[in-house]
């Protein structure tokens, strides 16, 4: 499923989204996940999290347009498996199928939604990018492919139905209107709230709760990046990024077989063992 956080400004969107990727990151082997953080305040936020190897940051709208653009290709190659497999199974299992699950996570997502004149630079770029994570969000979950929208503004205005529909969790934080807080909610739990960063109604389908998120510091996010990093290229010594966009991909992902990958992990695991 694809989430959506939400809120007025400093209510803990950002916190928020930064703890669902290192609890994403934390619970999940590094060879089951991939990680793109599309940051649109410049990368200024996500920057925590660059030593990991199974994440790679965007932070601006051209790269995110290169980016969406492979995710989709990977999307509909990913359908494109699924609608030729004889095993009746119609959505994909990173830790069974050994496919990584994708999260595309983007702060500040109301970028992409602002209203833009033609006249604009970066029109034609930020159409592309609305259009790509509408296709995302509509057809990406028996892909493994998820979407993590961060944004102020959820309003019907600035964030179209055809997105927030697709959306199954919601978080949402105070919100500064009733408005702001139907969008999300239908209701206007979220414009009741106090006044706490952190505090937040989260919602997934007809199940609302009012929870406190918890607090994440740069320093948790540094250290389990660098843990990660150390454990692939214990793992991994020759092997560079696996990451979509990265040029070696391609190559290395032909050479090596899945079952060459579990065959090697599951050895490399056992030495470490041993050695430990
Ligand atoms: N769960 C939390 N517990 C305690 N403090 C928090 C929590 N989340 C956020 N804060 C505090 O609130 C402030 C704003 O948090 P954050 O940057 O996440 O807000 P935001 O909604 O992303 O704001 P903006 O719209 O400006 O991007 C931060 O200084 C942070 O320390
Ligand atoms: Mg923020």
């Amino acid at each position: 499923p694809h989430m959506m956080i939400a809120g007025a400004t400093n209510t803990g969107k950002s916190i928020f989204f930064k703890s669902v990727l290192y609890s994403l990151l934390n619970s999940t082997n590094y060879r089951h996940l991939q990680l793109y953080i599309i940051d649109l305040k410049r990368g200024l936020e996500a920057v925590d999290f660059k030593e990991a190897p199974n994440v790679k940051i965007v932070k601006n709208i051209k790269e995110a347009v290169t980016l969406l653009t492979q995710i989709k290709a990977e999307m509909d190659r990913r359908f494109d498996i699924l609608e030729a497999r004889t095993d009746g199974k119609k959505i994909i299992v990173p830790e069974k199928d050994e496919v990584p699950r994708i999260v595309v996570a983007v702060d500040e997502a109301s970028v992409l939604y602002m209203n833009r004149s033609r006249d604009d630079v970066d029109y034609k770029d930020v159409m592309q990018a609305r259009q790509l994570a509408d296709d995302i969000s509509k057809l990406s979950r028996a892909a493994a492919i998820h979407l993590i929208l961060a944004t102020q503004k959820v309003e019907k205005n600035i964030i179209p139905t055809t997105v927030t529909e697709n959306i199954t969790g919601r978080m949402a934080f105070r919100a500064n209107s009733f408005h702001g807080s139907n969008a999300l909610l239908q209701s206007k739990d979220a414009s009741d709230l106090p006044d706490i960063p952190g505090r937040g109604v989260w919602r997934v389908g007809s199940k609302k709760i009012v929870v406190q998120a918890p607090y994440i510091d740069e320093k948790q996010i540094k250290s389990l990046c660098q843990r990660i990093k150390e454990k692939v290229e214990e793992n991994h010594p020759n092997k560079k990024s696996s990451l979509i966009g990265d040029d070696v991909q391609e190559k290395g992902n032909k050479a090596r077989t899945n079952f060459d990958n579990k065959l090697q992990d599951g050895q490399n695991e056992k030495k470490t063992k041993e050695s430990n």
